[in-house]
């Protein structure tokens, strides 16, 4: 069979990330090979995210732009998929006439049929039913060696939490979780293949199975930590109403799971939390941070924060400057407010202005750069293992080999080995001596 070109444009999220792959994996059978040259595809896919404004906007450009492309090769097909598709479905069809196919986030398994149907000349098409299935499409099977030494595992997708500044219940469904066995399956033949970490992927991975009847997450995780070759396990993302004494355990306990625990918080203010629809206070994040804390005392935890929220005042933003006072985050991803389409909260009034927005955003900002400083110095003149990715940007080119990997708490470690590649391959653990702590990584050299 001949082959033919498969472009895939990734945005938005890790779950997007894992999408692209299945979508080649499912292509695969039909002749579709992945290329990295957007000029030699036949098939383009764009897998999108509406999650900000700012998201979608790079969606529908990036759509726009291939409009000269299509009209060079009319043969191309150019199709749209990820949240932005599932949200507005056929309307894209009308705004953009040259674009071919719009697909939803819960049929990819339906992939190869709408592509076959436009490769025998059936007119443009659209299929964004939401089935409440996640379908099976494991993304790497067979006896290959993987490059990477970590790779995303989707164990759950969407949303019943409703938060109400949130379009992710609209494009990704309700809550729904795959089976255990057919995750596990997963990880033992990405470890197999010689991957060492994975990060589990869900909108809210605490409430993994609840529905069906499942393993709990705690239960999922035991049974992961069990796969023989894998190294670390990962997870995001955890809602803090959710949270619970179990999955602390679990952390503490289970040998593969990181100390690393992304628990967005979003506000420092309990109005604010309250018209957010988060379902936990202020008081009741700090106790759940303090559990973990005294059950795993060097866990990393990180956090997400909207500034700007409809009606939030400067007493509402100072709850969330003491808070992060408080709590010292590991790492924090600052987002400003941004209206949906669906999400009641784009009713609400009192807007808050975007220059505020940036001020407040660029503040918390700064504040996070100088906790991760002086945490990232103190680390200087420790022994810290790290997983082996491969080598830094800068290596390639110096004389000595100089590696990057990251730490159990996902730091990145860019560090030099004497005894070069044969030690320090991607995928292998290597204990570092850090030297050096600079803003957004560390500097090593590897322990003989
Ligand atoms: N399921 C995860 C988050 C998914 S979206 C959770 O509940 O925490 C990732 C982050 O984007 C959110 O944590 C939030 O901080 C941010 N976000 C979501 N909707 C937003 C909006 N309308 N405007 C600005 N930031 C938003
Ligand atoms: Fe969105 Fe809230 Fe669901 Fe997270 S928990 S995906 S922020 S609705
Ligand atoms: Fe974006 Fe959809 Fe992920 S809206 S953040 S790609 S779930």
């Amino acid at each position: 069979m001949a082959t033919k070109q498969l472009y895939i444009q990734t945005m938005g999220c890790q779950m997007n990330v894992y999408d692209s792959e299945r979508m080649a994996k499912v292509l695969e059978p039909f002749g579709y090979s992945l290329t990295d040259s957007i000029d030699n595809a036949d098939l383009i896919i764009a897998n999108t995210c509406s999650i900000r404004e700012k998201a979608r906007h790079k969606a529908v450009s990036f759509i726009g732009r291939q409009a000269d492309l299509k009209k060079r090769k009319p043969g191309l097909i150019l199709a749209i998929g990820g949240c932005v598709a599932q949200q507005e479905g056929k309307n894209l069809l009308k705004q953009s006439h040259h674009l071919d196919l719009v697909f939803g986030t819960d049929t990819l398994g339906r992939l190869p049929g709408l592509i076959k149907r436009l490769e025998n000349g059936e007119g443009r098409l659209t299929d964004i039913e939401l089935t409440g299935i996640i379908d099976e499409i494991d993304p790497y099977f067979g006896e290959g060696k993987s490059t990477e030494a970590s790779r995303f595992v989707t164990i759950m997708q969407g949303c019943d939490n409703y938060c109400t500044y949130c379009v992710v219940p609209y494009t990704r469904g309700r809550e729904k979780s795959r089976p255990p066995e057919a995750i596990v399956r997963e990880i033992i033949s990405l470890a197999r293949a010689g991957v060492r970490e994975v990060t589990l992927l869900g909108q809210n991975v605490n409430s993994y199975g609840q529905k069906e009847g499942l393993p709990s997450f705690a239960e999922l995780l035991a049974m992961i930590n069990n796969v023989d070759g894998l190294e670390r396990i990962r997870f995001t993302t955890s809602h803090p109403k959710d949270f619970g004494d179990d999955l602390i355990a679990a952390i503490s306990s289970l040998d593969k799971v990181c100390r690393h625990v992304h628990l967005p918080v979003q506000s420092g203010s309990d109005n604010i939390l309250k018209r957010m629809n988060r379902n936990y206070t202020r008081a009741d994040y700090i106790e759940k941070v303090t559990a973990l804390r005294a059950a795993c005392p060097d866990v990393a935890i990180g956090s997400d924060i909207i500034v700007g929220f409809p009606g939030e005042t400067q007493a509402d933003f100072d709850e969330t400057l003491s808070l992060i006072d408080e709590i010292g985050f590991d790492g924090l991803f600052v987002f400003a407010y941004s209206d949906r389409p669906d999400a009641p909260s784009s009713a609400f009034g009192n807007k808050v202005e975007e220059k505020v927005k940036k001020e407040q955003l660029n503040q918390l900002l700064k504040i996070q750069e100088e906790t991760t400083r002086q945490k990232n110095a103190a680390m200087v003149g420790r022994e810290i293992e790290v997983l082996v990715e491969g080598l830094s940007k800068k290596g390639q080119d110096n004389q000595a080999p100089q590696y990057s990997g990251r730490t159990e708490t996902g730091k990145i470690v860019n560090f030099v080995s004497e005894n070069g590649s044969s030690k320090a391959q991607s995928g292998t653990m290597v204990k570092v001596s850090i030297e050096r702590a600079l803003s957004h990584s560390l500097w090593g050299r590897a322990v003989q």
